[in-house]
């Protein structure tokens, strides 16, 4: 496994191995790794010659100061989980100078307003500063494939918009969400959890799985009231937002129409710890 922590000697590095016509995978992390990104590696591995996983923890993205200082950090770890499993692996872990010079600041972009719904509502400049992050990343590494999962669904969409406003020549792939054995979608964050804490928040997949069903009998705004009502009587959790978004502008949808698909979205806090997770409903 090489590891690079500079951008100019990854991409001599990555330009001898396309000249021998080598596929390129990328896997953007911010680390503290977990099984969901290792599926995301999975899949770039099955699909790329060669793959590589950026490690590195966005300041920009951040609109919270103390969830930037409290974001788990655990490179070593990180690079032993890596290099155990694939010698094809390319990790990038570049500083913030490195990737930002002096000047650590986002670049403004329009997402045709998918920026401004769930998330963008919550975590001001958060995907002006995905986007920068992405984009820098991409015109690093220049990958062929470049792999995100469902469990950020909005991030998905809004890095599928950007490839295609800006003409990127990148395929971007949606991988589906990890879960652990009790439903909890998996996350970075889920190491500040105590472990009564993880067990209470396997009540989100419940309850967003217990309102796919409804959604079949019942309007949008009655499964989220619905969805409300259960967070309510939850004393471990807080919702921030629950709601039912077409797949593709992720506008809230009013009625439903048969050809659209539809996702259920929601955000909650446990403690001060901020989680995030979606299901499909049709
Ligand atoms: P991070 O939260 O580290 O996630 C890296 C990638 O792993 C993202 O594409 C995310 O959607 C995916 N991922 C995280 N948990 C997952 C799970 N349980 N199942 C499937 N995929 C999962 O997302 C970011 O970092 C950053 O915003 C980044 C894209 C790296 C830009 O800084």
């Amino acid at each position: 496994m090489q590891i690079f922590n500079q951008k100019e000697a990854l991409t001599q590095f990555l330009q001898k191995e396309k000249k021998e016509h080598k596929t390129i995978g990328l896997v953007p992390t911010m680390g503290a790794l977990h099984k969901g990104h290792l599926s995301l590696v999975h899949n770039a591995l099955n699909q790329n010659d060669i793959v590589v996983v950026s490690i590195f923890v966005n300041p920009t993205q951040f609109d919270n100061k103390t969830d930037l200082e409290k974001y788990p950090k655990t490179m070593e770890k990180d690079l032993k989980i890596l290099e155990d499993l694939s010698h094809n692996l390319v990790v990038f872990t570049p500083n913030a100078h490195e990737i930002y010079d002096n000047n650590i600041a986002s670049e403004k972009f329009d997402f045709d307003g998918l920026e401004h719904e769930m998330e963008g509502k919550f975590r001001t400049g958060h995907f002006d500063g995905v986007g920068t992050i992405v984009k820098k990343l991409f015109s690093i590494v220049m990958p062929d494939n470049a792999y995100f999962g469902e469990k950020d669904f909005q991030q998905l969409q809004i890095i599928k918009k950007m490839v295609q406003k800006h003409r990127i020549p990148v395929n971007v792939i949606g991988c589906p969400i990890s879960r652990e054995a009790n439903g909890l979608a998996m996350s970075s964050r889920n190491e500040r959890l105590s472990a009564e804490l993880r067990e209470e928040a396997s009540f989100i997949y419940k309850t967003i799985t217990a309102a796919k069903n409804k959604f079949g009998t019942e309007s949008a705004e009655d499964t989220v009231k619905w969805i409300e009502g259960m967070f309510s009587n939850n004393p471990s959790l807080s919702l921030e937002y629950a709601e039912i978004a077409d797949e593709n502008t992720l506008k809230p949808v009013k009625t439903k129409e048969e050809n659209k698909h539809y996702r259920l979205f929601v955000a909650v806090y446990a403690n001060d710890i901020r989680l995030i997770d979606n299901v499909a409903l049709n």
